[in-house]
């Protein structure tokens, strides 16, 4: 599979609102795709990888500085090692054919989640591409691995308090303790989209998304497509956002 070579054709007609800065993925479903084929969930997985290739695209093309994407969350060691051992393979694949590209379009890869116990060869790619990516800022490409939005805020919790400049309890704000979680200098996303018809956040960035817009579609992760993208855009363009101010005030700030 030669990276890179999706090219978006279609652009959302946003009415004038600005695209969002951020976008966070909830990329579910891959395995209900693959099981309504009379395919193995893998297939699911497999095709769920070229989905990322899409809109991955599709952020740079529409200027979407920030995108995140649920990968495996820390309550996906549930599933069977047999179906672990293919996400960890696809994961390590794609890393090692797109650190090519995220060089050469100037990607910034990160990390969000613990990065303790995952398997090889996934773990030492992970690496690799983090650190290769680190002087990239262009774009940045959030990857969330072993993730869990409380796991995040326990180990952020533990980064502060083992840290010899932490704040003392009077000083503790928003600002100060977001500096310790995986996110810290990345703004919270505007807009998460999650696929497959599931409407909850199955531990999901709890902290970041505290007033971003939610977008649920029907389509499981492998048909979601830069139609389907734009379309969720587009609904996000028309919400009103407010973040507690009247409507008035809000239309005044250009929210
Ligand atoms: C999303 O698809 C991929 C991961 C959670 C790793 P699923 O594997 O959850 O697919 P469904 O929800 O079983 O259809
Ligand atoms: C959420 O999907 C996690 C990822 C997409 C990586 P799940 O399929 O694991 O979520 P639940 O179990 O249906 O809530
Ligand atoms: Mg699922």
């Amino acid at each position: 599979m030669v990276a890179g070579v999706t090219e978006i054709t279609i652009r959302p007609d946003l009415g004038g609102v600005p695209a969002p800065q951020h976008v966070a993925f909830i990329m579910d479903g891959n395995g209900r795709w693959a099981r309504e084929r009379g395919l193995d969930r893998t297939e699911g997985h497999r095709r769920g990888v070229e989905t990322v290739r899409t809109i991955l695209e599709c952020c740079r093309t529409w200027g979407i500085r920030y995108s995140t994407l649920y990968a495996f969350s820390t309550e996906n060691w549930k599933r069977p090692e047999s179906e672990i051992g293919v996400l960890f393979g696809l994961m390590a694949d794609y890393l090692e054919a797109n650190l090519p590209k995220f060089l050469r379009d100037d990607i910034r890869l990160h990390l969000l989640g613990n990065d303790e116990g995952l398997p090889e060869p996934a773990l030492t790619n992970l690496h690799r591409t983090l650190e290769q990516t680190r002087h990239c800022d262009t774009w940045h490409v959030l990857l969330a691995v072993n993730y869990g939005g409380r796991d995040e805020i326990v180990r952020a919790a533990r980064r502060m308090l083992e840290d010899p400049d932490r704040p003392t309890p009077s000083e503790l704000d928003e600002t100060r303790f977001s500096a310790y979680l995986d996110t810290a200098g990345i703004p919270d996303p505007d807009l998460m989209i999650r696929t497959s018809g599931e409407i909850r956040l199955s531990n999901f960035m709890l902290w970041q998304l505290a007033y971003a817009e939610f977008v649920f579609v029907p389509e499981y992760w492998p048909d979601f497509d830069e139609a389907r993208f734009a379309r969720a855009l587009e609904e996000y363009a028309r919400r009103d956002r407010r973040f507690g101010m009247t409507g008035e005030q809000a239309a005044g700030q250009g929210a």
